[in-house]
């Protein structure tokens, strides 16, 4: 599946009222998870709601070369047939997991605790990213690792013969790191213990649990304790993922910032690990409701009104929520540009390694369409022009970062000039069908030559 990307220039311009409900595709955090442990399980996995954007493509394509049968069939579902904790074969090819840091970082760790040699590539942006934050843990496992300098892809993994497991407090709060620390502990005789001293999303906890591998999850008011016993054997589930908070947000930060909007964005997980830009959206004064609230597959779970929000206030965003908003800042830039005063964002070193560095590239942006912006290493301040105050008439770059892109086409919707963007493409990889859900609501989105 691809969104109609070609010319990749794109124009948002000044947009008549958002109205409607829009059904937003899966979660890609889960929609990973979903794959991998589905090929890590013994029998079949059935997943309904994959997100079909190409970052899981990439991983759904790299557990085939690892041995499991993945199938769509009619009707949108998924079907994984798994080869067991440390059944992984070795691929015949290299492992290009294309942009996504999520899908190279979980297969690393869930490949490395078994006897195979693995090389790993992505494309330009995955190739400049961290990956000793996972392969300097994955050595304690046993595991070799030779990649490019400053730990970059491409990379090989030579997986660990006999590996031992690990206590190990993770430095930085990451999903990605502590997951691939946990896959990796399943192949492992004897009890994984990670420490994380910042809560990070939790869904591979929670999935891991539903397919039976034995994990405890100790919750203390400054650390998380995780504790996961090697050798369990996993089962094939029926998974159903729950519709992204992160995708969503772009339609619902639209609907708050153009005049008279008001939508309906059904079936979005309130994981407080996922949660946190809704709070902070409440606290700037945004009109935002939650509707039919409840809960499935474990999750937390509710319908999400979100109306045009006029008296936006800037706040100073507390850092120990960058965690449970960390995707959502480059959005909530958008917002603040829209608010009265300034918006502060602290804590969040972590946006600088993301798909680009995401403090830079909304930076440049928001200031070449007449917004201010400060910035230090782990922080940046938004000054914000008031509702539809924002100039627009320029060109944003990018940076193969999907967020960057859909961030700026929102602004461009109540912008008073028409903001371009260079590449539309990079949204293929988490909202394949961004453009055609935002138009069906009423935005004013227009491909350019
Ligand atoms: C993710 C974790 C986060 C997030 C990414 C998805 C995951 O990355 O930014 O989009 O699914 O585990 P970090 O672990 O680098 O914070």
């Amino acid at each position: 599946m691809s969104i109609n990307c070609d010319p990749r220039i794109m124009r948002a311009s000044s947009s008549r009222p958002l109205k409607g409900e829009v059904s937003i595709p899966g979660d890609k955090s889960i929609s990973h998870r979903s794959l991998i442990l589905g090929a890590l399980a013994i029998g079949q996995t059935r997943i309904t709601g994959l997100l079909e954007g190409q970052d899981v493509l990439d991983t759904a394509r790299a557990m085939v070369g690892f041995g499991a049968q993945v199938e769509k069939v009619e009707g949108g579902e998924w079907y994984v047939e798994g080869v067991g904790v440390g059944g992984f074969a070795e691929p015949e090819t290299v492992v290009d997991c294309g942009n996504s840091g999520t899908g190279v970082r979980l297969i690393m760790g869930a490949m490395a605790t078994t006897p195979i040699n693995v090389t790993f590539t992505g494309d330009h942006s995955l190739n400049s990213r961290p990956m000793g934050r996972v392969t300097d843990p994955l050595s304690k496992f046993g595991v070799a690792t030779f990649g490019r300098s400053k730990g970059r892809l491409p990379m090989t993994i030579v997986g660990a013969r006999s590996p031992i497991p690990i206590q190990y407090t993770v430095p930085v709060p990451s999903a990605q790191v502590k997951s691939a620390l946990l896959l990796a502990g399943l192949n492992v005789p004897g009890d994984t213990i990670i420490t994380e001293t910042e809560k990070t999303r939790d869904h591979t906890e929670r999935m891991l649990s539903s397919f039976g591998a034995e994990i405890k999850v100790e919750d203390y008011s400054n650390r998380r304790l995780i504790t996961l016993s090697g050798y369990s054997e996993l089962k094939g589930q029926n998974v159903r993922v729950p519709s992204d908070p992160s995708s969503a947000a772009f339609p619902i930060c639209a609907a708050i910032t153009i005049e008279g909007s008001d939508i309906l964005v059904p079936n979005i997980t309130l994981n407080e690990t996922r949660a946190g830009l809704f709070t902070t959206l409440i606290e700037m004064g945004a009109n935002l409701s939650f509707e039919n609230e409840r809960e499935e597959s474990g999750e937390p779970v509710a319908d999400i009104r979100a109306c045009f929000s006029p008296d936006l206030q800037g706040i100073e965003v507390p850092p120990e929520r960058a965690a449970s908003m960390i995707d959502e800042y480059p959005i909530l830039a958008v917002v603040a540009a829209n608010a009265s005063g300034e918006t502060k964002m602290r804590g969040v070193r972590e946006l600088r390694v993301k798909e680009s560095d995401r403090i830079d590239a909304m930076a440049k942006g928001l200031r070449s369409n007449g917004v201010s912006v400060d910035e230090g290493e782990d922080w940046w301040i938004v000054k914000g022009n008031g509702a539809g105050s924002v100039k627009g008439g320029s060109t944003c770059q990018t940076f193969l970062d999907h967020r960057i892109a859909m961030s700026f086409l929102i602004l461009g919707l109540s912008s008073q000039k028409y903001i371009d963007i260079d590449d539309c493409s990079p949204i293929n990889t988490s909202f394949p069908n961004f453009i055609q859900l935002m138009r069906e609501l009423g935005a004013n989105l227009e491909a350019r030559g």
